[in-house]
């Protein structure tokens, strides 16, 4: 098949490396130049496990190449994904404006292509978006009909950074949304390569499915941070607690990790926006609201014990070890770092922050409000107080001992050696 994918962030630069290594000819566009030159020279512009090697080797094959020019790659093939970003409002609600911009342009290609061209909605768009946006769009600039000259469909996407190619190839379940019998099976053969569920729903449905999935992972894991900071108060290990609960299989084990919670760019965003969504619509999501309450507690709830434990800030040596949002990404996006190194500026504190990879986005936020350290033992040398925010495996053995005081709060239950400091759990 001959597919366009629009959009090169994480979905579309996966969707359109992971198509072509399944052997469809693939073009990815974009509107930004120097993304697509360097896609085109072999460099991903996002940090992504295997990527490079995989970009590498369809660009060799030559069934794969990014452009700026979305008309002359529409007009030319099979089917279109639509994967542009959906960031949020100042007050969380989504912004469509990427996605109206798109469909124009996919519209005025549609227009001059002979074949029954199908457009795939990728992007994580709020129930309706595709029927009562995308397709007016579509069908106003081709003068064509949605079902009847074109296929429309809406397939989210369940991509973990760090494993998102993974996630690609073998995904747990395959949503196509539309209600036309030819799209559904062209996309079935496209998307589900190997054998895996695959479900067919309306637009509205699809469209809500990836909505509900993120909102009940964010939910886990509040929920487990709630139990968490019960169980600290009862001088109960929240990890002991919830390795039982998570073994009856109505629960399962994945997502029960306690301590700074959730952040990324779709957790937080995804929440927000359906949370907004709602109200809109006349609904009180009181569920949803504590779900993100909970979730920026945590990140006060650590400034707050290094607060009681110093008695005041100002002025101290902090290090903060871990500006990633989880380990495994140079992504700081809504990652809990950020919110605490904030609060700690606030309150006069020195921030020495370390990371294994994000230090250089750390820098385009705080620049010369804090210190850069190279290495954990530069962020800890004659440090007040230590705050381990992410998970990153070289966390889990430290030497603490040039810190001026030994006290440690983790965020995150990685730290293995816990002798011969004050070592303070978030929630256990
Ligand atoms: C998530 C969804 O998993 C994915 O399906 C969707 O397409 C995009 O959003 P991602 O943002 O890459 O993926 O992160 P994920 O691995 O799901 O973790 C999200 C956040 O939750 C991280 O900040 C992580 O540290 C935190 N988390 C996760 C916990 O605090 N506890 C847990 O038990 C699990």
């Amino acid at each position: 098949m001959k597919i366009t994918v629009a959009g090169t962030g994480y979905v579309g630069l996966i969707t359109g490396v992971g198509l072509a290594s399944q052997g469809h000819d693939v073009t990815c566009v974009d509107i930004i130049k120097e993304k697509v030159d360097k896609i085109n020279s072999g460099i991903t512009p996002i940090h992504e496990k295997d990527l490079p090697e995989l970009l590498k080797k369809v660009l060799e094959r030559g069934n794969f190449r990014a452009t700026l020019n979305l008309k002359s790659a529409v007009k030319d093939s099979d089917i279109t994904f639509i994967c542009v970003g959906t960031p949020s409002r100042e007050d969380g609600s989504i912004n469509l404006q990427y996605v109206e911009d798109v469909s124009k342009g996919i519209g005025e290609a549609i227009k001059e292509n002979g074949k029954y061209h199908i457009v795939v909605v990728k992007s994580t768009v709020i129930p309706g978006t595709t029927e009562s946006v995308v397709t007016p769009i579509l069908e106003k600039y081709s003068g064509k009909r949605a079902g009847v000259d074109f296929g429309i469909a809406m397939s989210p996407e369940f991509l973990r950074e760090g494993k998102a190619l993974e996630d690609f190839m073998h995904p747990d379940r395959v949503v196509i949304g539309t209600s036309d019998q030819k799209t559904f099976e062209t996309l079935k053969d496209v998307l589900a390569f190997e054998q895996t569920h695959v479900i067919k729903t309306s637009l509205k449905s699809a469209e809500m499915i990836k909505y509900a999935s993120n909102a009940f992972l964010a939910t886990k894991i509040s929920f487990i941070n709630e139990i968490g900071n019960i169980c600290k108060k009862l001088g109960i290990d929240s990890y002991e607690v919830a390795k039982a609960v998570g073994m009856d299989h109505r629960i399962s084990p994945h997502f029960l990790r306690s301590g700074l919670g959730f952040g990324g760019s779709c957790l937080p965003k995804d929440v927000k926006a359906l949370r907004e969504k709602a109200k809109s619509i006349g609904y009180e999501p009181k569920l949803l609201d504590s779900v993100l309450e909970v979730n920026q507690f945590q990140r006060e709830q650590m400034v707050k014990i290094a607060e009681e434990k110093l008695s005041n800030l100002n002025g101290k040596k902090i290090a903060v070890l871990g500006v990633a949002f989880k380990a495994y990404t140079d992504d700081i996006r809504e990652a809990p770092a950020i919110d605490i190194i904030k609060m700690l500026l606030e309150k006069g504190a020195n921030v020495f922050a370390y990371d294994s990879e994000a230090l250089e986005n750390a820098r385009k936020i705080f620049g010369d409000k804090i210190n850069y350290a190279d290495s954990p033992g530069e962020a800890l040398e004659s440090a007040d107080i230590c705050l381990i925010v992410t998970e990153w495996p070289e966390f889990k053995n430290l030497d603490f001992s040039k810190m001026k005081n030994k006290i440690v709060i983790d965020g995150r239950n990685i730290l293995e050696n816990r002798n011969g400091i004050d070592y303070v759990g978030l929630c256990w």
